[in-house]
């Protein structure tokens, strides 16, 4: 059987993420074609085209009228992320944009009905969706061993932010969307933020599930963009889970208990799942290990229509929505109910 055509990819933005975690995975994606590279800056296309055998341009709407992609990804700040993807939904093209989607939540939703509108799909980069460590922890929630989810806590420390809104947006964006991917919608939050005189941003936000189950997020920018701290805890009726950064996933659960040996008595009970490469760099894996080529990869099959999208602008959606919510709740001093925001 013939193999199928390539997805003709372009791509928009050619910066600083883009070129270390996203372009390298491309080489590594079966069936996907780099045509065009897009920047502002002509020195960046040029330098990112020629390394992968691409066209470089530095106009979005130069590029989608010389080429008519198949697909196009986008990596810029949260308004080059709105802009690009509604000129590239408005021609019926899949998108997949870096996080955050837009810059409001009114625009992130403008995403979603401007993809509904012209009967196609778009995908945000929530990576962790993707990291494997997230991927077999989720895997055996859903098996029926963990037993009905109990609660659900996720702690994250990034880098410096001056102020808890970009916090939120750049960052606190990952665990917050990880939160919904693990527990499910979020009816309600009640939250408790500090900023400190040095500019350290930190907030707690208690969180109560549509199913009625509580969960929990403690975020702060107090670390260094080299030491970002993730831990994820989640309780089930018949096993818990805690995975540590992208890493490490660990299952404590009487089914996964070693073999009864006479004379034994087996105290430990847990499974372990490692992932090699560290958080960070390429060269270390770190791709692969934070979910940068399953993210990539997943939309690219998506394209050809042999998965679902997932992390999709409606996931966007949902993640501003409770960014927005977590905030009034700050400024509010009180609970505030998800349904409220719109
Ligand atoms: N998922 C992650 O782990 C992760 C990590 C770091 C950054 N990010 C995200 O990546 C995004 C980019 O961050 P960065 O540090 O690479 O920024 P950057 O400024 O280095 O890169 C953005 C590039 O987009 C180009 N650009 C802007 N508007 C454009 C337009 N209209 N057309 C063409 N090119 C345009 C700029 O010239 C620049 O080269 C941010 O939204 C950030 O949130 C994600």
């Amino acid at each position: 059987m013939a193999e199928p055509k390539p997805v003709r990819l372009a791509f928009v933005g050619a910066g600083n993420h883009s070129t270390a975690a996203l372009y390298p995975n491309l080489p590594l994606i079966p069936g996907v074609e780099l045509v065009g590279v897009c920047d502002l800056q002509a020195d960046r296309a040029e330098r990112v085209a020629r390394a992968y055998g691409a066209k470089p341009f530095s106009n979005c709407a130069a590029m989608l009228d010389a080429l008519n992609p198949d697909a196009v990804c986008a990596c810029g700040m949260p308004d080059m992320h709105h802009g690009v993807a509604m000129q590239v939904l408005e021609r019926g093209i899949p998108v997949w944009i870096e996080k955050p989607p837009a810059p409001t939540l009114h625009q992130a939703k403008e995403l979603a009905a401007a993809a509904h509108r012209a009967g196609t799909f778009g995908m945000v980069g929530f990576m962790k969706r993707f990291a494997p460590a997230n991927v077999v922890t989720k895997e055996y929630l859903d098996s029926g061993r963990f037993g009905a989810l109990a609660s659900v806590l996720l702690i994250h420390g990034s880098g410096p932010y001056g102020h808890l809104r970009p916090m939120l947006m750049f960052n606190g964006i990952h665990p917050i969307d990880s939160v919904r991917y693990f527990g499910g919608e979020v009816e309600a939050v009640h939250a408790f933020a500090h900023a400190s005189t040095d500019g350290v941003q930190s907030v707690v936000v208690n969180l109560r599930f549509a199913s009625g189950v509580p969960g929990q997020l403690n975020l702060n920018s107090g670390g260094t963009w080299s030491d970002c701290y993730e831990y994820t805890y989640l309780a089930g009726h018949q096993a818990q889970a805690t995975i540590v950064g992208c890493r490490e996933a660990e299952i404590m659960s009487p089914a996964g208990r070693f073999a009864q040996v006479p004379g034994i008595m087996p105290f430990g009970w847990s499974n372990r799942y490692y992932v090699s490469g560290t958080m960070s760099h390429w060269e270390a894996g770190g791709h692969y290990t934070r979910g940068y080529f399953g993210e990539l990869d997943h939309f690219v099959r998506a394209v050809r229509g042999e998965v679902q999208p997932v992390a999709t602008l409606a996931d966007g959606v949902e993640a501003m929505r409770l960014i927005d919510a977590i905030i009034a709740s700050v400024e509010g001093r009180r609970e505030v109910l998800l349904s409220d925001i719109v």
